[in-house]
């Protein structure tokens, strides 16, 4: 990969991620038995027979799935810069027009509607980018797929890899090109020659799409983490954070466990702060809706993204600044150290900032905002940020310090 490749992602630091299929008609439940795991392992958890799970294709006619005010609403309302779609998840069903495999929308359905088409049309309308999401070892309808937690022992995975896998990444590359990422999951015991080729493909048909940290045997083009897993510390190189905003990916009926649009924020940030990019999760319903409580969260998120959008996009790993102070973050770009300010306060101090400040403002509206330095009675250096009353009075808001100096400088903690 190109250095270059990853430019883009590098800058985006926000995207939607999108868990769609046939689980999300479940819900959750199955013949009256709840699940409380992740709702797209719905098939694997409850031991639902591959035969009776394929017939909930019929089933799938998301009416009420606008995708042309999906992207729109991700970009405008929300200020993420790019989309991510299970193109097929463990279940094995695709969300597009596969050739390879009739378990798929257009050929299973009664809606036929190709939903990654649809996506890559509106997301080239509008300037967003796209991937795909892709579960090359887990397929639960493929007899040779790999299956978590049960007996993979008398499988051919080889099989179910030259003859599904690596055809249907093939298509996705080709008919829905470009695609920024692919966004593979799961590798379980792949050969590196396995991942190897699934990498030599993609880079064959597609030299600039990356491809995640799990593609398998380190060969993917960025670090993932766990799901929702946040690095306590700066991570050196490209990176992403993978995150719902409930407890689930796919849609589940009963989860209500929303968290708040402060907590979103806090994540996001410390995540930007650490250098990396934030994917949130949304699970529609089998209609194409976003849950309501989901959406006024991700709104709310999405006006403090705007509104501090120079703050967020582009910017890089603030580095380890040595106090943690409740509800302060720090993103960077040269000569800018953005304070994030997410609880209420009166005045903004930082102990052993060792920049030169040159000036500070407010920016949401770009208002200067007296700023001053100086040693603290303990010699220790003191930045000083004056808040009008009408700051004290809130909170989420991002006050950048100008420095002389490019990087930050923080002075260590002394005896
Ligand atoms: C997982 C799960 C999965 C989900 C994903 C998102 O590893 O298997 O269902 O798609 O993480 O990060």
């Amino acid at each position: 990969m190109s250095t270059d490749s990853a430019a883009w992602f590098r800058d985006a630091k926000y995207g939607l991620f999108v868990h769609w299929g046939l689980y999300s008609i479940l819900a959750g439940e199955y013949n009256g038995i709840v699940t409380d795991r992740i709702a797209e392992w719905i098939e694997n958890n409850l031991d639902i027979p591959v035969e009776e799970y394929r017939k909930l294709a019929r089933r799938f006619d998301p009416k009420a799935f606008d995708t042309d005010a999906f992207v729109r609403r991700a970009r405008d309302d929300w200020g993420m810069k790019y989309i991510v779609l299970t193109a097929k998840h463990h279940e094995g069903f695709a969300m597009y027009d596969s050739a390879v495999s009739a378990f798929s929308v257009t050929r299973a359905t009664p809606c036929g509607r190709d939903i990654l088409m649809e996506l890559r049309r509106a997301c080239d309308r509008y300037g967003v980018r796209l991937g795909v999401y892709y579960s090359q070892a887990q397929d639960w309808d493929d007899p040779n797929g790999y299956m978590q937690y049960k007996d993979n022992s008398r499988k051919d995975f080889q099989k179910y890899f030259d003859e599904k896998c690596l055809p249907q990444v093939c298509e996705l590359l080709t008919n829905y090109a470009p695609l920024s990422l692919i966004w593979f999951d799961t590798p379980m015991s792949m050969t590196m020659a396995q991942s190897q080729a699934l990498r030599d493909l993609v880079k064959v048909l597609q030299p600039d799409c990356l491809l995640s940290g799990r593609t398998g045997n380190g060969l993917g083009d960025y670090m993932t983490t766990g799901d929702n897993a946040l690095p306590r510390l700066p991570y050196d190189g490209d990176w992403e954070l993978p995150a719902t905003v409930n407890d689930t990916w796919g849609y589940n009926r009963r989860d209500d466990r929303w968290k708040s649009p402060e907590r979103i924020i806090a994540t996001l940030i410390k995540v930007v702060s650490r250098g990396g990019n934030y994917l949130l999760n949304v699970g529609p319903t089998a209609e194409g809706l976003v849950p309501e409580p989901c959406v006024r969260t991700l709104d709310a998120v999405g006006r403090y993204v705007k509104a501090n959008a120079e703050a967020i996009f582009g910017t890089r790993s603030a580095g380890l600044y040595p106090f943690e102070v409740p509800g302060i973050e720090m993103t960077h770009k040269p000569h800018k150290l953005y304070v994030h300010v997410l609880e209420s306060r009166v005045r903004v101090e930082l102990l052993n900032i060792g920049n030169a400040v040159t000036g500070a403002y407010l920016v949401e509206d770009r208002t200067p905002l007296d700023v001053r330095t100086y040693r603290t009675c303990e010699g220790d250096a003191m930045v000083e940020v004056e808040l009008p009353p009408r700051l004290q009075a809130r909170a989420h808001y991002c006050v950048c310090l100008e420095t002389a100096e490019p990087e930050p400088v923080y002075e260590p903690i002394r005896k």
